[in-house]
C-alpha cells in the first residue's frame, strides 16, 4: 500500500473541484472526490482511475451542509487510504433566491469541514496535522450587487480561514488553514447567476473575456498547498496568482 499523501476534495465531481482532483493526482496525491452529485463523482473517479490508477482515487456522496457527511467521508478516506493530509473545501452554490441554503452550503459546509479536519488530522486528537484550503472568491473582498448573500458567504470564508490560521490553533493541532479567492471561472455555477435582483443579468456574457479555465485556478490551489502559509488568501485573476491580506495594515494599527 502506497503511503503518498491523501486529499479530500468537496464538490469534486465537476468544474473547479474536478480540476483540483486532477492536479492533485498529477502531484502524486491520492484523492477522495466527494459531491452531492454522488453518481457524477463516481463516474469522474472511474475515468481518472484509468489514467492515474485504480488505487489512487475514490468518490463518495457528501452533502457538505450535513456535519455527519463530513465525518463519514473522513472515515471512508481513512479506511481506504489509512491517512488524510489535506481537505479542499471547494463545494459551493450561487442560489441567491435561497439565502439559508447558500449559507448552509457555502459557509456552514466549510465550518463543519474545518472542525472535521481538527478531529481527524489535528495533533491534539492523535493525528499528524495537515492543511485545509477553503474556496472563497473575489466576492470575498469586493461587493457584488447582484449576489449579496453569496458575497456574504465568501467574505465569511476569509474570516474563517484567517481565524483558524492563527497560531493558537496551529500550535495545538498542526493544521494549516489557507484560502483561494478566484475571479470568474468558466464553470456551471455561473449559469445560476442571480435572476432575483437583476432579471436579465447574464454574468457569463458580461464577463466572458475574463473567464479563467478551471485548470489555471486549480494550479493556484497547488501553489497554496506547497507554500503552506497559515491564514493566507491567494487571489487568482487572469494570468496571475497573488497573496493579499489586510494583516499588515492591522499590525501597523496594533490591532493584530
Ligand atoms: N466559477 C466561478 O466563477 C467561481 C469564482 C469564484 C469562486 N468560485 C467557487 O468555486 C467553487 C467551485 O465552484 P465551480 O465554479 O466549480 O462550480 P460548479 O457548479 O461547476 O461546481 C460546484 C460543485 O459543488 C457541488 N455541490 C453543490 N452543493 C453541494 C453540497 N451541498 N455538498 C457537496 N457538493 C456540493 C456541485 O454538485 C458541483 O459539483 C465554489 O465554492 C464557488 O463558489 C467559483
Amino acid at each position: 500500500m502506497s503511503d503518498s499523501p491523501v486529499a479530500i476534495v468537496t464538490g469534486g465531481a465537476q468544474g473547479l473541484g474536478a480540476a483540483i482532483c486532477i492536479e492533485l493526482l498529477k502531484k502524486g496525491y491520492r484523492v477522495c472526490a466527494v459531491d452531492i452529485q454522488g453518481e457524477k463523482a463516481e463516474e469522474f473517479a472511474k475515468q481518472q482511475q484509468l489514467v492515474y490508477g485504480k488505487e489512487n482515487i475514490i468518490a463518495a456522496h457528501c452533502d457538505v451542509s450535513k456535519e455527519s457527511d463530513y465525518a463519514r467521508v473522513f472515515e471512508e478516506a481513512i479506511k481506504t487510504f489509512k491517512r488524510v493530509d489535506a481537505l479542499i473545501n471547494n463545494a459551493g452554490i450561487l442560489l441567491e433566491s435561497n439565502p439559508r441554503r447558500t449559507i448552509d452550503v457555502n459557509l456552514m459546509g466549510p465550518i463543519y469541514g474545518c472542525y472535521a479536519a481538527f478531529k481527524y488530522m489535528g495533533k491534539s486528537n492523535g493525528g499528524n496535522g495537515g492543511i485545509v484550503i477553503n474556496t472563497s472568491s473575489l466576492a470575498g473582498f469586493l461587493p457584488a450587487a447582484e449576489n449579496p448573500v453569496y458575497t456574504a458567504s465568501k467574505h465569511g470564508i476569509i474570516g474563517l480561514t484567517r481565524s483558524f490560521g492563527m497560531p493558537l490553533h496551529f500550535d495545538k493541532d498542526g493544521v494549516v488553514f489557507a484560502c483561494v479567492a478566484p475571479h470568474m471561472i468558466d464553470t456551471d455555477i455561473l449559469k445560476s447567476a442571480n435572476k432575483t435582483l437583476v432579471p436579465d443579468y447574464d454574468i457569463s456574457k458580461v464577463h466572458s473575456h475574463i473567464l479563467m479555465r478551471p485548470e489555471f485556478v486549480a494550479k493556484g490551489f497547488m501553489k497554496v498547498l506547497e507554500d503552506r502559509i497559515n491564514g493566507s488568501t491567494l487571489i487568482v485573476i487572469p494570468g496571475e496568482y497573488r497573496y493579499i491580506g489586510t494583516q499588515k495594515e492591522m499590525r501597523e494599527l496594533n490591532l493584530l
